[in-house]
């Protein structure tokens, strides 16, 4: 069967009422019919549910169609994409590891590793997403084994490190959209043995899936197009169940558990993620070459656009350009707000990868935190603006947009 009928198909077993929708395991716990019940659950050699912070039925229905989408092995679902990311590192990096990252992260993925890794001597290397195979392979060494000239000196770098434990990194990224090329890591994994952990959040596995290409692990905020329609919070790992399984140990015990409403509401919203992310990609493409057509706006990156410097990495690895489009205009903050004073359909949010058009201001809000030089080194300038775009007409996204756009130039030519 073709994943599309899959995630429509996998389901829980039908109760003894014979709903036709998966009903809602809205309990923390569940029954035993006896002590010897009780006792065989708790010794793993009966398989079912003892607890919902260890497993519900709700979550597994979830996992499934994740790990079946991704071509995971087995998978972990969390409460929020940052407990996700977060569990993944935490469960299989230790004390002395070392962690190479792409630069360009979410910005709460980034203080994970500069403010809470490096607490538990935990060091890191950032490289840019558009580095060579050379400079991350090097980066990848340890560093006795490469010359001084070699060693990156970004990070936490100390001279007898060892080499990279994990290389983590999101494809495309947020909110610059660089793209990491996946083959060429899957190609280094092989040959250095390290955990390649991708969060496949802007792709979804509709449009990307990483293990494919050789990553260990997928990891998503399930906030963003799996939900969809910005309802609920969620995060889920996927990938090699011999990674999943200290990762499952790590969160049964600390509790970043998805709750069974957020599950029951992720996996509905599952059945219709193809569809979504065709309408989605498509708007989104008419939308950048509405753009970059304009003449005041200063620049528009979509990886689908042949104008992207990795348009053909984009074309290699994903199957469609993604819902978020990056724009450029002219005249800092004051021009943004005349920009969205003037938009009539898209909301102001932090969010992204909802039914609605959003648009973000980065240097202001979701990267509002990065140092200067942090926001130069991914591009995050006061007059760039995220658009997640939804699923609004696209004649009236475009018309929206246009106009808007030449309303803020006018305004701005105005005011000087
Ligand atoms: C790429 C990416 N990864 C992870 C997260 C974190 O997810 P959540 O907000 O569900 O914790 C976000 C956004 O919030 C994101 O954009």
């Amino acid at each position: 069967m073709k994943k599309s009928t899959k995630s429509i198909r996998i389901q829980t077993r039908k109760t003894q009422y014979r709903e036709h929708s998966t009903p809602l395991f809205l309990t923390s716990s569940f029954t035993f019919e006896d002590a010897e019940q009780g006792k065989a659950l708790f010794e793993e050699t009966e398989e079912g549910n003892i607890y919902s912070r260890f497993s519900n039925p709700n979550v597994t229905e979830f996992v499934d169609k994740v790990c079946m989408l991704e071509g995971a092995e087995d998978g972990i679902a969390t409460g929020t994409g940052m407990a996700a990311v977060f569990a993944s590192m935490a469960a299989l990096l230790k004390s002395g590891d070392h962690l190479v990252a792409c630069r360009a992260l979410f910005g709460s993925a980034h203080q994970i590793i500069t403010q809470i890794l490096s607490k538990w001597g935990i060091t890191h290397t950032y490289l840019d997403a558009t580095a060579t195979e050379a400079e991350w392979e090097a980066a990848i060494q340890p560093n006795a084994a490469r010359p001084n000239a070699a060693r990156p000196n970004t990070g936490t770098e100390p001279a007898d490190r060892p080499a990279a434990r994990m290389v983590y990194l999101e494809t495309p990224s947020n909110p610059g959209l660089e793209l990491v090329d996946l083959a060429m890591l899957g190609r280094l994994k092989e040959k250095y043995g390290f955990i390649l952990n991708v969060d496949n959040c802007f792709a979804t596995p509709i449009l990307q899936t990483p293990i494919d290409f050789g990553a260990d692990l997928s990891v998503h905020s399930a906030t963003k197009f799996m939900d969809g329609q910005g309802r609920v919070l969620g995060g889920i790992v996927v990938g090699r169940a011999d990674l999943i399984q200290p990762i499952r140990f790590f969160a049964r015990h600390t509790g970043p558990s998805l709750s069974p409403f957020n599950a029951w509401i992720l996996s509905k919203s599952l059945e219709t993620l193809d569809l979504r992310m065709e309408r989605h990609c498509s708007n989104a493409l008419a939308l950048a070459e509405a753009l970059e057509k304009h003449p005041d706006v200063a620049l528009v990156k979509y990886p689908f656009l042949e104008s992207h410097p990795q348009y053909e990495l984009a074309k290699a690895q994903m199957s469609a350009g993604g819902a978020i489009v990056t724009i450029e205009l002219e005249g800092g903050f004051e021009r943004v707000q005349a920009f969205f004073d003037a938009l009539q359909i898209p909301t102001l949010s932090s969010n992204l990868g909802d039914s609605r058009t959003i648009v973000t201001n980065p240097n202001t809000t979701t990267h509002a935190k990065l140092k200067p030089d942090e926001k130069a080194a991914l591009g995050i300038t006061p007059g760039l603006i995220r658009i997640s775009v939804g699923l609004e007409a696209i004649e009236d996204l475009i018309e929206d947009f246009e106009q808007a756009v030449s309303v803020s130039a006018e305004a701005l030519k105005e005011n000087v």
